[in-house]
Formats: C-alpha cells, structure tokens, sequence
C-alpha cells in the first residue's frame, strides 16, 4: 500500500462539505428562482418553503465560510516568486512543455479560487440578509438584488471549474475531499515545499 500523508484535517474535510453542500443546494434552488423552475420547486415542497430552505442553507453556508477563514485566509493572501512564475506558466495547464514551478501546499490558482469565494460569499450573504431582513426598504432591496445576482454569476463561473478540477482533471484528488489523506509520493511530486517544511521530503 503506499505511504499516505494528511493534507486536510479532519476539521477541514466536515467543513468543506458542510461548505460544498449547502453552496451547491443554494445554487440550485437559486437557479430555480432566476428561471421558475416548477420541478426543482416541487423537491423542496413548493416555492415558499423553499425559500425558507434557502434563507436557512445561507445562515449555514456563511458560518461555514467563517470556519473556512481560519483554515484557509492566511495561506491565501501569501504568494512568492515561484507562484508568481506559476501564473506565467498558467499552472502548466495550457502546455506540457512549459516547466512548473515548485508549489507549496496549495497552488495560485486555489488560493485566488479562495479568495473569489470569499468574497463573493461576503456580497451574497450580506444581499441575501437584505432581500430575506429589510423588505420594507426599497433602495436595499433594489441593491441587495443586483449584488446577490452578481456574486451568484461568480459562483457559477467558478465552482464548476473547482469541481472539474478536483476531480476529472486530477485523479486522485477527490480522495482529500473524502478523508483528507493524499498519496506521500504524489505530495512529493505535486507540493515539494510544503513537504519539505515538514520534514517528509
Ligand atoms: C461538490 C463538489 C466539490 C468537489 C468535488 C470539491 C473538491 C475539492 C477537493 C478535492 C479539494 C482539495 C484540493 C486540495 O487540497 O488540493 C477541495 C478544496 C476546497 N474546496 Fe472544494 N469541492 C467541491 C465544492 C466546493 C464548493 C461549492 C466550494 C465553495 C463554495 C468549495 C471550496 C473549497 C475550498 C475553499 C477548498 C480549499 C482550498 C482550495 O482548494 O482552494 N468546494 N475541494
């Protein structure tokens, strides 16, 4: 069998389904707003209460992007050369000839995708706090709905590229989704600075 390393805590793995899931219920039942989608209202028991549903996932889905704070924030904001190379590189994704350069425990690209989510997750939660709170207020109802719609095109833009990626795209991957645990020798490979940092290079 080989040798397993833990990238994400257990902490981190309920967190990012409890993240994952309500986020991925409140698109759908977003979508089914925005469209009038009959079918996808009936699974929820008719429109009103899956309003109600929608309102309470977001009272989940922000505490649950709070939690994500402390795990994610600070290595999200920290870039160095070789993830200022890697944006040049375009990660090696668009070609193979390119060399990648060494990353730590994540790459450019998911600390930005983590920082989107942030702050989107900030601008529709606070929308979505005065579509459901301040209905009397009609200036805040007229803005809250042009934010709340606004963050919501960014989750649409950029959750399905997070999950193609994380799964399809890396094999392998998803497997830290389901128990945090990553082959040793694929870290080695893939985060070479962050193994090294903790001495299992
Ligand atoms: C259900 C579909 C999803 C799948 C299959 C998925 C998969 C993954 C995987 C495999 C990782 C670990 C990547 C690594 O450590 O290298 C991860 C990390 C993460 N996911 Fe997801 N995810 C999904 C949905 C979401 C959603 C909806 C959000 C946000 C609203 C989200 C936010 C994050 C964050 C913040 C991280 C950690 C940092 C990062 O990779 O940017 N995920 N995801």
């Amino acid at each position: 069998m080989a040798e397993m390393i833990r990238k994400s805590s257990v902490a981190e793995v309920i967190n990012h389904w409890i993240l994952a899931g309500s986020c991925m219920l409140l698109m759908l039942s977003g979508f089914a707003f925005l469209f009038h989608l009959e079918p996808v209202g009936s699974v929820f028991g008719g429109f009103e209460s899956m309003k109600n549903v929608h309102n309470w996932l977001g009272v989940v889905f922000c505490i649950s992007l709070l939690i994500s704070m402390v795990h994610y924030l600070k290595d999200a904001f920290e870039y160095d050369a070789d993830d200022v190379q890697w944006f040049k590189v375009a990660g090696g994704y668009l070609s193979h000839k390119v060399k990648v350069p060494p990353m730590g425990k994540y790459n450019p690209g998911q600390k930005l995708y983590y920082l989107a989510i942030v702050g989107a997750g900030i601008a529709i939660a606070l929308s979505g706090f005065g579509i459901w709170l301040m209905k009397d207020n009609s200036t805040v109802m007229l803005l809250s709905h042009l934010v709340h719609n606004i963050a919501f095109l960014i989750f649409v833009l950029a959750v399905p590229v997070h999950i193609y990626l994380g799964t399809l795209a890396n094999p392998g991957t998803f497997q830290i989704m389901v128990n945090g645990m990553m082959p040793l020798a694929d870290a080695r490979k893939k985060h070479p600075k962050w193994i090294k940092a903790i001495g299992r290079m």
